[in-house]
């Protein structure tokens, strides 16, 4: 089996998920707020967090996706979790994350970002990192800027959520950009 990564932060430790995690999961990803600007599903039943979290391993050996929980230093408490969905191919990884949301506002998303940004182009060797999200989330695109990615432009109405269509706002981080 093969190992899958830990980073470290000032603050955080982003680890893999155990299906330990899953009451934490579905407690903080059943926030509506936290569903509102994300692909998770609303309401996040019961089992939906074990599945998941269960089909990390496989994703991650054949090299298409890598998860981290972002746990808290200080008292190990599980904030949010943050992912890489790759192209082996290209080479590119595409980030998302969300926190929950009593940790908000703190610079929790934006440290664990520039970590992963930072594995994505030393350890796995991509040549572009980049995101999506709903353009009404600016906190998301505030958080993409911080870690020095580049606007790349909106795809409108892209998306239905809840029964509205929206636009998706783009950025993007290349190899070339993150090295200077
Ligand atoms: C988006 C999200 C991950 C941000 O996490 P976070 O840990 O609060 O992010 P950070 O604290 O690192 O940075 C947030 C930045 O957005 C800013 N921000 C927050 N709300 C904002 C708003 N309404 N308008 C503009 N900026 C805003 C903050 O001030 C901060 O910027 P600053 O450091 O320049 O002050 C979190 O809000 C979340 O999980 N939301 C729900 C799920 C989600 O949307 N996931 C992303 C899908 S693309």
């Amino acid at each position: 089996m093969k190992e899958r990564p830990t980073l470290e932060t000032a603050r955080l430790v982003l680890r893999p998920f155990s299906l330990a995690d899953a009451p934490d999961v579905q407690r903080l990803a059943g926030d509506r707020d936290v569903a509102s600007t994300t692909n998770l599903p609303h309401p996040y039943e019961d089992g939906m967090a074990e599945a998941w979290i269960g089909a990390h391993q496989v994703r991650f050996e054949r090299g298409e996706f890598v998860s981290f929980a972002i746990v808290l230093r200080a008292g190990h408490s599980l904030i949010g979790t943050i992912g890489l969905r790759i192209k082996p191919h290209h080479p590119s990884g595409e980030l998302g994350y969300w926190i929950g949301k009593p940790f908000w506002n703190q610079g929790h998303c934006t440290e664990a970002a520039q970590a992963v940004v930072d594995y994505a182009f030393e350890v796995l060797q991509l040549n572009r990192v980049h995101a999506e999200y709903l353009t009404r989330n600016p906190a998301s695109a505030r958080v993409l800027e911080k870690v020095g990615m580049t606007y790349e432009g909106c795809r409108r109405q892209h998306v239905k959520k809840w029964g509205v269509l929206e636009d998706l706002g783009l950025y993007g981080i290349l190899r070339s950009d993150w090295a200077r």
